[in-house]
């Protein structure tokens, strides 16, 4: 089963950081979970919310800044905001990351990023996962390259996300871990999907998701699964 550390180790370290990355490495996560945003100048950012507002001291839309001008920002007064790029060359292979789609734009950006690591750095197609509830944008994806590994999120309809998964030849369903029970894993898993429920952080819920035998879980602490 694999623990993927939810943004990083958000439990330990403040989310969606290199710190956080770093942590999540330490700890011997399989995986770590990402969000990406585009800036205004192209750049894929690692954040959250589609403001800067809550995990940084400024203020404002990912996207109406630069780069530059989004570095100028700090987490907890320290980091600043990771492109995808840094993150990549912190993980350099060393465990999956599942790159959740956020930001208008963000597919093809994070598709060609995944090329280009592939073909030039020794990547390869098993290194990624590509996930969004936006599903629109896992189409696209899709389209781009069907190499790449997708996961459809869903917090409200597994039927759905199932008929979806079909459609585009998904790889998982990462959905709500408390749409799950012991018939919809098994039932999803027959259909040859991966089950990757998220985010699940207390004991007494890992022990229950667990019993399912789904295939990895998204935690802000890997360390307890
Ligand atoms: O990828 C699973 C999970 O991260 C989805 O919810 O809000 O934490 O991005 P959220
Ligand atoms: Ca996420």
């Amino acid at each position: 089963m694999l623990k993927i550390a939810h943004r990083g180790a958000k439990g330990y370290e403040p989310e969606n950081t290199l710190k956080s990355f770093q942590k999540a490495l330490d700890l011997s996560a399989d995986g770590i979970e990402l969000d990406v945003h585009l800036s205004s100048d192209g750049h894929i950012i690692v954040i959250h919310d589609e403001t800067i507002d809550r995990t940084t001291n400024g203020k404002g839309l990912v996207n109406s800044f630069s780069l530059a001008e989004l570095q100028t920002f700090l987490i907890d007064g320290e980091y600043q905001i990771p492109t995808l790029n840094e993150v990549f060359d912190l993980v350099n292979k060393k465990c999956l990351i599942n790159i959740e789609l956020k930001g208008l734009g963000t597919a093809d950006k994070v598709v060609a990023l995944i090329e280009e690591y592939i073909a030039d750095k020794n990547w390869n197609y098993g290194h990624f996962i590509v996930s969004s509830f936006e599903w629109n944008m896992l189409q696209e994806t899709s389209n781009l390259n069907s190499n790449i590994a997708i996961g459809v999120l869903t917090e409200e309809d597994i039927d759905k996300a199932l008929a979806f998964a079909e459609l585009i030849q998904a790889e998982a369903i990462n959905p709500d871990y408390q749409l799950l029970n012991a018939e919809n894993v098994k039932q999803i898993q027959e259909k040859g999907f991966l089950v990757l429920p998220w985010t699940v952080d207390k004991e007494e819920d890992i022990q229950r998701i667990k019993s399912y035998n789904v295939d990895g879980i998204i935690s802000d602490f890997p360390d307890r699964l």
